[in-house]
């Protein structure tokens, strides 16, 4: 029975026969000994093998063996001499699966640039870092799961495919079966879309909220989890045109609600991978942020900051001769306007609401004041915004109104605005960039890093 290597780095020595699978990260050879570092991808560590030359029979096929190659090993584990590990594997079998020629490896022993290795993204997930980021992005993915199915939320899959934009800023890519070089027109010399593959135009979806709203408001708490995709020319840090969104939606909820659910949500997150990916996270905060466990410790005890962009403006109108972009009311937050928020000023992940309704979406609830909307960031340090949300507009004259407002047309979104019609109630949610999650636990400083096949302006290889 071959074994995960994670497991046999547990186990004590014994004459129990064991065997692992994975592939060579190194290779040491001198003339009495031969040691191969091997990696499976279920922990950061990989197992030490160790093969005695003068007893070894299959001499042929180990020195066949290279960085790089897919092997099978078999032996018993004995403690190791060596420092860093505490068992290594007395080989006394090897199979060499799949050779791999080091003169044209592109993963040699030496350390690699992030850059690099994305134009490798294909054979990346085998260094440490991005098998950590992997573990580490499934132990987020499952946790999001179980915070939601554990307080009895429906987990919904809302489409990919959308005829309407969910954010009315018009960053959407089309999806079109047209021939582009035989495109079809109407009378008037306007692309025919009637002829196209939906008889309609149709895009990739930017968010999957309207459709959550329509099953929140028949099934009270609902959340999606999906693929997300936006046109928009952002070639930051913490941009990817395609990246995957959790959006919980919750009937007969108001504002408050929101952001407990989104505070708490964002909690378990971090706990959870502080329980469970205690060797990547210690990875993560010696080779990429220093401290990242006591962060991640400190902002789980410490609750939110909750503030109106108002008050935000304000405290950031003080600086604003430090600032590349000064703030004044009705002007939008840019990074450093968040980072200051949350590096200087609170030093904690901080709530802000009650933005102007210029600056967001057509179907956040209008403040009485008529001037703001009860939307919802959560920003965190160094990061700036990781989670946007509002309670929604739930009253169909001012919804349609917005719409008008912000010149998108009611007539486009007339499903949604039924829900306005039928049984209206106050329903609430917010978006997690799923991305912006693990880039934030590992301290990856760039998104790219933390998605396996990144798409961005100019960029979608693979
Ligand atoms: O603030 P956004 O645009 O909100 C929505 O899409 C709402 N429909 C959510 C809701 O209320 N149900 O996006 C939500 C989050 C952002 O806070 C950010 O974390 C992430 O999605 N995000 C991106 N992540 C990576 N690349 C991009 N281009 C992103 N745009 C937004
Ligand atoms: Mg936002």
């Amino acid at each position: 029975m071959k074994e995960r290597i994670v497991d046999v780095l547990r186990k004590d020595p014994s004459d129990e026969l064991i065997a692992i699978e994975g592939w060579v990260r190194t290779k040491r050879d001198s003339k009495n000994v031969c040691f191969l570092e091997v990696n499976d991808g279920s922990s950061l560590k990989g197992i030490q093998i160790v093969f005695d030359k003068n007893t070894f029979s299959d001499l042929a096929a180990l020195n066949n063996v290279t960085t790089g190659s897919a092997v099978i090993c078999e032996g018993t584990l004995v403690a190791s001499g060596g420092g860093g590990q505490s068992v290594e594997l007395a080989a006394s079998a090897l199979t060499l699966v799949g050779e791999c020629p080091t003169d044209t490896y592109p993963l040699q022993k030496k350390r690699h640039t992030l850059e690099y290795l994305r134009e490798i993204a294909h054979l990346r997930a085998r260094t440490n870092t991005f098998g950590a980021v992997a573990r580490v992005r499934n132990t987020l993915a499952w946790a999001t799961h179980k915070f939601f199915q554990d307080k009895n939320f429906l987990y919904v899959n809302t489409p990919i495919i959308s005829s309407s934009d969910a954010e009315g800023a018009g960053e959407m890519f089309r999806v079109t079966t047209l021939d582009l070089l035989n495109v079809p027109k109407t009378e008037d010399g306007q692309v025919d879309y009637t002829k196209d593959f939906f008889g309609k135009q149709t895009f990739l979806t930017v968010s999957g909220q309207l459709e959550g709203e329509t099953y929140a408001l028949a099934l009270k708490n609902i959340y999606t989890f999906g693929p997300t995709f936006r046109a928009e020319n952002s070639n930051t840090k913490r941009h990817l045109s395609e990246f995957w969104m959790i959006e919980p939606e919750m009937a007969f909820c108001d504002i408050h609600g929101n952001m407990a659910l989104a505070e708490e949500y964002v909690k378990y997150l971090f706990s959870e991978v502080l329980r469970k990916n205690e060797e990547d996270m210690e990875f993560f905060s010696r080779h990429y942020e220093a401290e990242m466990g006591t962060t991640l410790q400190k902002i789980i005890e410490t609750p939110f900051i909750r503030l109106t962009y108002t008050d935000a403006v304000k405290e950031l109108a003080k600086k604003n001769d430090t600032f590349e972009f000064p703030v004044s009311w009705g002007t939008d937050l840019q990074s450093e306007h968040e980072k200051y928020l949350t590096e200087v000023v609170f030093k904690s992940p901080v709530i802000v609401t009650d933005y102007p309704k210029e600056i967001k979406a057509f179907y956040m609830k209008l403040n009485d004041d008529e001037k703001t909307v009860r939307g919802m960031d959560v920003l965190v340090p160094r990061l700036g915004e990781i989670i946007g949300g509002s309670e929604r507009e739930a009253n169909l004259e001012i919804l349609e109104s917005r719409m008008r407002a912000l010149k998108l047309n009611p007539e486009d979104y007339w499903w949604y605005l039924d829900l306005r019609r039928f049984g209206s109630v106050p329903h609430s949610g917010f978006g997690l960039g799923f991305e912006r999650a693990v880039q934030y636990v590992t301290g990856m400083g760039n998104i790219r890093d933390v998605i396996p096949y990144p798409r961005s302006p100019k960029s979608a290889e693979f």
